[in-house]
């Protein structure tokens, strides 16, 4: 084993996976050079503050910086040179086409490209972007191996190696993944970065496979998509279970997770998939296969669902009140998950956007997505400083993310506080206390039947 101290690595796009890893890393002992190109970032990452509300990058970033074991620059030659391992994590947003925008890849690898043309040795490139299969070996090498005028095998390395982390978790996932899969174009490149990780993870790897790109790069689109089909089963479920009395989608989904050839993740009845991975990811893998000439039936099932379990969400509201326009109604969550500050691609912002196109007056809340609810929702909404002022004279109001603080709300609260109590409980956080509505108040569950 190496001293840790003697890998240099640089990681291209600070954002959330790029700082986890940073953090990750620069703990384990690897000195760390970050880039980004949006400037804002790096002023803010130079003094130690992290512009993403990940605990445990909050927690760590300052005092790692002010340990000189994170640095920043706004030099990308500073950050090839600097270092022999470069690790790419910029976006990959859906293009209006479904498929995968590779632009911010492809800049950042032209960057690390004409940087290697004049520098001496081994350098290591690794992908950890999400990229469609084949991307990898088609175009991420033919770029890396004209631009810098070097041959990936010989003095370039090149690797993809997809990344697994969970958002609210992330430092602690990338210290102990479940798995490792590094997709190498060329051995030598492979080697490198499975010696830099038996380092990092002080010889105990998780299991490793070492296997083409374009495995890896499936391996990470299939897991998503995987986890996205049973979203979308459970939900299928769920509105089964709306429908027979005595139904509750938490029991169903609790029985069928004891079974291990099923297991328990991922079957949780909600409004539906959201965040930066799932449903751009799942969008981009259908793409792929119509591009080479499958059509992905099931893929295109999944989605369709999930767009229709939001429609449901918002249905329900419209047709308790008998109709949206001039209603006003709460909306409690607004993040893709609790725990977290990332709004993309949430539920609860697609929820927002329709219950307005509809006529509905909307106030928001969420404990910590509010700042970055605003770029997206900008002055179509009220926003509501707590939840008490959010459900405010309301006609109705809707759990969308399931953050423990709105267990507190009770059904006197609701009386108290809105016009009259009405409550749709996308995540069936009240379901326990049932009892305690009155036969004026109206609590609909999704997932559960409240028929006697
Ligand atoms: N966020 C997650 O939970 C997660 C989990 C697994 C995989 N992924 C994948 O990882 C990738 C990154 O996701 P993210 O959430 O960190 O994205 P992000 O948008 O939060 O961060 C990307 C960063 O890259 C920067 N950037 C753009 N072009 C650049 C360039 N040429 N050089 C340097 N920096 C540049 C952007 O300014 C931004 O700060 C995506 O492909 C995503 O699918 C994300």
């Amino acid at each position: 084993m190496n001293d840790l101290s003697t890998w240099r690595v640089s990681i291209f796009g600070l954002g959330y996976v790029g700082l986890s890893h940073a953090v990750a890393y620069a703990l384990r002992g690897v000195k760390v050079v970050g880039f980004d190109v949006d400037r804002e970032k790096i002023e803010l990452v130079k003094k130690g503050i992290s512009p993403i509300k990940e605990p445990d990058v909050v927690k760590h970033l300052g005092s790692l910086v002010k340990d000189g074991k994170i640095r920043v620059t706004e030099d990308h030659r500073d950050a090839v040179l600097s270092t022999n391992i470069s690790f790419v994590c910029v976006n990959t947003p859906s293009l209006q086409d479904g498929s995968a925008d590779l632009s911010q890849v492809k800049s950042a690898i032209s960057m690390i490209g004409e940087v290697l043309r004049g520098k001496e040795g081994f350098h290591l490139v690794v992908v950890n972007s999400t990229v469609p299969p084949s991307t990898t070996e088609n175009v991420v090498k033919p770029l890396l191996e004209d631009v810098s005028g070097k041959r990936v095998g010989e003095d370039v390395g090149l690797c993809f190696m997809p990344e697994f982390l969970r958002e609210g978790s992330a430092v602690q996932d990338i210290l102990s993944p479940w798995r490792i899969v590094i997709g190498e174009v060329d051995k030598k490149g492979g080697d490198v970065l499975h010696h830099f990780l038996l380092d990092v993870y002080r010889g105990k790897l998780p299991p490793l496979i070492r296997t083409t790109p374009v495995n890896a790069e499936l391996i990470k689109y299939a897991s998503n998509a995987f986890l996205t089909m049973r979203v979308s089963f459970i939900n299928t479920i769920a509105r089964l279970c709306e429908l027979l009395p005595k139904a509750n989608v938490d029991v169903v989904a609790y029985g069928m997770g004891l079974d291990p050839r099923i297991g328990a993740q991922y079957l949780k009845a909600g409004p539906g998939f959201g965040g930066i991975c799932l449903p751009k990811d799942l969008r981009a893998l259908i793409r792929t296969c119509e591009k080479f000439g499958y059509d992905p039936v099931l893929l295109k099932a999944i989605y369709k669902v999930n767009e229709e379990q939001m429609k449901h969400v918002v249905e329900l509201v419209e047709n308790v009140l008998g109709g949206l326009k001039n209603r006003d109604v709460a909306v409690l969550g607004l993040a893709f998950k609790a725990g977290i500050d990332d709004v993309r691609e949430s539920p609860a912002i697609r929820i927002v956007n329709c219950l307005v196109g509809r006529g509905a007056r909307v106030k928001v809340y969420d404990p910590l997505a509010m700042e970055n609810a605003k770029k997206i929702l900008g002055n179509k909404v009220t926003y509501a400083s707590s939840m008490y002022e959010c459900i405010k004279d309301c006609d109705a109001a809707i759990v969308v993310t399931d953050w423990k603080e709105f267990k507190r709300l009770t059904p006197e609260d609701l009386r108290k506080f809105m016009r009259k109590a009405v409550l749709i409980d996308t995540r069936r956080v009240f379901i326990d206390r049932v009892h305690e509505f009155d036969e004026k108040d109206i609590y609909i569950a999704v997932g559960a039947s409240l028929l006697p």
